[in-house]
């Protein structure tokens, strides 16, 4: 069993942190998926479940990493209030904004002081797939509120999600590999 240093505490509590935001981040998704299911726009519940498969990836990455440094999973499951399938986008973006802006930055800065390579490694993954979760969260609400139904938001599509690190594509080839963890493309899930 690992023995966790001094240098190691903040980036334990990083890891709980994180991990307990992947696994909230991926009920409320599925949750969204059904509510834009409902409102129509098949096309947004396509992607609230890609990014809900990312963000379980994320969790389990995590868990990993608690795990190997000795530490113990624990996670607080918050409830989802599922409003208008734009609000739900907006909320989405928000918190996918913050990871990228604020959480993961700071946790990576943490991680990398003090060379915790695992941590690193998991939080750079989450960091660069959130950025692709924010961009096609962004499209589809510039869409949604342009009423523009004739476009991808409303019927269902296939996103496709990197096994290793969350990665986020509406291509079926974007790459060879995936830009940030080099995984094939084609290991990639495809999810509807
Ligand atoms: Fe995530
Ligand atoms: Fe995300
Ligand atoms: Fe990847």
């Amino acid at each position: 069993m690992p023995v966790m240093t001094a240098d190691a505490t903040t980036t334990m509590t990083n890891l709980l942190k994180a991990y307990e935001g992947e696994v909230n981040a991926h009920t409320r998704y599925v949750a969204f998926a059904i509510g834009a299911g409902g409102d129509g726009f098949h096309g947004v519940a396509s992607l609230f479940r890609a990014a809900a498969r990312a963000e379980q990836i994320h969790a389990t990455n995590h868990a990993r990493v608690i795990k190997e440094l000795g530490g113990q999973i624990k996670c607080e499951i918050q409830g989802v209030e599922v409003k208008t399938t734009l609000e739900n986008l907006r909320t989405a973006l928000a918190g996918e904004t913050y990871e990228v802006e604020t959480m993961y930055p700071a946790f990576l800065k943490e991680a990398k002081t003090h060379r915790i390579t695992a941590a690193i490694r998991t939080f750079n993954g989450a960091l660069e797939a959130e950025k692709t979760h924010a961009r096609l969260f962004g499209e589809a609400i510039a869409l949604v509120e342009a009423g523009k139904s004739d476009t991808w938001i409303a019927a269902a599509r296939t996103f496709y999600v990197c096994p290793v690190c969350g990665y986020t594509s509406d291509s079926p080839v974007e790459h060879d590999s995936c830009p940030v963890c080099k995984c094939a493309w084609k290991r990639f899930e495809a999810i509807q």
